[in-house]
């Protein structure tokens, strides 16, 4: 099974999550390979507001994600945050890419998984997992739902994993998503066999 990962990310909270994801798919043995999606105005918006630059430069150096490449992929995880209760632009840019593939359902049949972060709990991190899978919808790509006992005790939504990051952006995933993204890992590897 080879599994896409695309990420969208300027401060680097997706970024990181995303990569626990992946690295998670890589223990597991899987072909899992991570894309950024291409935004003209990041590294802008880095220097501009000081972000983690080392972190952006690392981000960089993930191949820049096409449409084309979405299409070798059987597992697609999409890793947006959340920008005004929605998916980025950035996001939806790849999204609407991928309108090459849609008159003839050339992505039917694949899965996919979301995944988000934001600022706030009232953000509407839920909205853009949601706003993922009606994309995959109308491609035919089938949702793999995160069942309510993936992780004992923790509270996850149906449609993906979320994390928050703080107003200000500072509060990185941690260990709480490790174990998130290590049980989805398996989760979806065991829905997908
Ligand atoms: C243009 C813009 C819009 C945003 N809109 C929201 C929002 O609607 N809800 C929210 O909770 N956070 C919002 N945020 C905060 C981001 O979702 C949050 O900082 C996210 O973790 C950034 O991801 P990154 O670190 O991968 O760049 C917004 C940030 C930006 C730059």
């Amino acid at each position: 099974m080879k599994i896409g990962l695309f990420v969208h990310s300027v401060s680097g909270n997706t970024y990181l999550l995303a990569r626990m994801l992946e690295t998670a798919f890589h223990d597991l043995g899987k072909d899992a390979t991570l894309y950024r999606v291409s935004d003209p105005d990041g590294q802008a918006l880095v220097d501009q507001f000081e972000l983690d630059a080392d972190l952006y430069r690392e981000y960089l150096r993930l191949p820049e994600a096409t449409a084309d490449d979405l299409m070798p992929c059987d597992h697609l995880v999409f890793a947006s945050p959340t920008y005004f209760g929605n998916v980025s632009a950035e996001m939806k840019t790849l999204f609407d890419a991928a309108a090459i593939f849609w008159t003839d359902a050339m992505l039917a049949g694949k899965t996919c998984s979301a995944l988000a972060t934001a600022g706030t709990t009232e953000g509407g991190a839920d909205q853009a997992l949601k706003a993922i899978h009606t994309f995959a919808q109308h491609m035919g790509i089938i949702s793999i739902p995160v069942p309510c006992n993936l992780v004992p005790g923790m509270d996850l939504p149906a449609y993906g994993l979320k994390h928050y990051t703080g107003t200000d952006g500072s509060v990185r995933p941690g260990s709480t998503q490790a174990i998130q993204t290590e049980a989805l890992a398996k989760w979806i590897v065991k829905q997908t066999r």
